[in-house]
């Protein structure tokens, strides 16, 4: 077995020079929600974690079991540790402070628990993304505020991927690198270092349902991208409906995923804070972009916690096209 860089390896070896133990303890708290969730949804079908909870959150969406059984991991992994000073889920409605009886930290944590999980039940790729930030002012620490930041302040972000694998993916600023969780050994070893976009794009992704819903803009960059109207590209499709499974894909493959402004939904469907921004901050380091269609979404701030965006990310000179279509209709 060739030299086996586990994670917790990994993190210590690469940490940023600011890091001083509370940061790289965070990762690793994640990175423990993670094989917590993944056993859990490696084995829907076996317990009852399969299905609707009979709930709705806060976005008015169904909640599938799994959605809270991962949200509640990653509260109780993390609200202990004096590691962070709030957290912000998509599955609360506000901020999740950290209770009086443990100590606040420095850090901030912002996460879809699971993302994709209408796709749970059909055994499609399902994920968690998260976002890491440092509170805003020591001694106010733990507020709204301290989640309302631009992706541009994030000092860490990743996902992992439930799939045919395992695969967290994160970056601290210092390039992109992808872990495949060993179900034997537990750990997750190093097996995607330093993740680039290709040269060469290969698909586009956008739930083509929608098409009678999409500005004129959106239906000419379309066009664009599959080669015609005298584009040059031509590439293939492949929409899987879960974003993490969307992104990682075309993150290997290069390619450019998408939801746009609709006409029922003026702000897109997927939300800045824990899913649009960590991801932005990610394609960054891997050479790509991220636009709400006008400008990029790290320098995006929120102004509430469940704030919809539109969604452009991945290969560079695809996602500024869009943006040039926009400014062409205006
Ligand atoms: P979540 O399960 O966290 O609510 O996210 C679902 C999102 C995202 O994963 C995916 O890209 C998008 O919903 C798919 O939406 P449509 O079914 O409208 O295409
Ligand atoms: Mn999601
Ligand atoms: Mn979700």
């Amino acid at each position: 077995m060739e030299n086996l860089v586990t994670i917790e390896r990994f993190i210590l070896e690469n940490q940023p020079e600011y890091a001083v133990g509370d940061f790289t303890y965070l990762l690793y708290d994640i990175a423990l929600a993670a094989k917590a969730i993944s056993a859990k949804a490696n084995r829907a079908g076996l317990i009852d974690i399969l299905g609707r909870a009979g709930t709705s959150n806060v976005q008015g969406e169904q909640q599938q079991k799994l959605d809270i059984y991962a949200d509640q991991v990653i509260r109780r992994l993390c609200d202990h540790t004096g590691r962070l000073c709030v957290m912000a889920s998509e599955e609360n409605e506000s901020i999740i402070p950290i209770p009086e009886k443990y100590p606040k930290g420095r850090y901030v944590l912002v996460y879809d628990p699971l993302d994709g999980s209408s796709n749970i039940d059909a055994n499609v790729g399902t994920g968690t993304i998260f976002g890491i930030f440092r509170c805003k002012d020591w001694e106010t620490r733990g507020r709204l505020e301290d989640c309302l930041q631009p992706g541009r302040d994030l000092v860490a972000a990743g996902y992992v991927l439930y799939g045919t694998s395992t695969l967290l993916v994160y970056s601290t600023g210092s390039g992109v690198h992808g872990f495949t969780l060993d179900p034997q050994l537990g750990e997750f070893l190093l097996s995607h270092k330093a993740i680039m976009l290709p040269a060469q794009p290969k698909y586009y992704s956008v739930n083509h349902g929608y098409q009678s819903k999409w500005s004129v803009s959106i239906q000419k960059y379309v066009r664009w991208l599959q080669g015609r109207d005298g584009s040059t590209f031509g590439l293939s499709e492949r929409y899987i409906g879960s974003l993490v499974a969307d992104f990682h894909r075309n993150l290997l493959d290069g390619g450019v995923f998408f939801y746009p402004a609709l006409d029922h939904k003026p702000a897109g469907k997927l939300r800045l804070l824990y899913e649009a921004a960590p991801l932005a901050f990610l394609i960054k380091q891997a050479g790509g972009y991220a636009s709400d269609g006008e400008r990029a979404i790290l320098d995006i701030t929120p102004t509430s916690l469940h704030q919809r965006v539109p969604l452009f990310i991945g290969d560079r000179k695809l996602v500024e096209q869009v943006e040039y279509f926009n400014r062409r209709e205006r």
